[in-house]
């Protein structure tokens, strides 16, 4: 069975996603610990109830960032994961954080990247009169939310659209696309080569694999 370690600061809902996954034996791995770098968030909670190991690291902990990385780094290691899921963990990572778990670790973030990494991705998206939006899989790298993409699945944007709905549009896609992408990875079907995400041995196009899309 494979080893996943998840790291989260807020919510948790693409967690539950995942947990939810490998409860009914869709992925078949085992979730050995969620690691939040905040206290008392609901995805904690969620690890909690579903009986996973459930670690608190507050960054404001540490003296600074290369502190807490490499305090982070030895706590996910002591599990000896195969993967490290990113979902919802907003703090910008060091080098030497990102290159130690090099093609082994992942993030979902919600926009269609290239376009819009970083923050506000939704008002952004509106902003430029995009017609659709969505989320991306990557690997992650040096570069922020510059990792290459996995897949993406996307929404239409609809002229009633704000920042928040377009947030939970884009929301419940992500729960769709981070399962079945930790899947890819966990049957041995994914991997980082040469700096390139590769699916089935196969060189994925710079915008991932484009899941199927929904109408708005
Ligand atoms: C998700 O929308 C995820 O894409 C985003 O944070 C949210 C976490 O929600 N991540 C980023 O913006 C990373 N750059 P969740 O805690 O309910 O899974």
């Amino acid at each position: 069975m494979k080893r996943l370690v998840v790291l989260i600061s807020g919510s948790g809902s693409n967690l539950q996603a995942i947990m939810d996954a490998c409860a009914k034996g869709e992925i078949a791995a085992r979730i050995c610990a969620v690691v939040s770098n905040k206290a008392d968030v609901m995805g904690l909670e969620r690890a909690r109830q579903a009986g996973i190991e459930a670690v608190t690291l507050e960054h404001k902990t540490f003296a600074n960032r290369e502190a807490f990385d490499l305090a982070l780094a030895e706590c996910i290691e002591g599990y000896q994961p195969d993967l490290i899921i990113l979902a919802g963990f907003m703090r910008i990572l060091t080098d030497a954080f990102v290159n130690r778990f090099a093609g082994k670790m992942i993030n979902i973030h919600p926009s269609l990247l290239p376009k819009y990494p970083g923050l506000d991705t939704h008002q952004r998206a509106l902003d430029a009169g995009d017609a659709c939006a969505g989320a991306s899989v990557h690997f992650v790298t040096a570069e922020l939310d510059g990792g290459p993409v996995i897949a993406q699945r996307s929404v239409n944007i609809s002229k009633d659209d704000d920042a928040s709905s377009l947030a939970r549009k884009v929301l419940a896609q992500e729960h769709r696309l981070y399962p079945e992408v930790v899947k890819w990875f966990v049957d041995g079907r994914l991997s980082l080569s040469r700096g390139k995400a590769c699916l089935d041995h196969t060189e994925l196009p710079t915008t991932g694999k484009r899941l199927e899309t929904d109408a708005a």
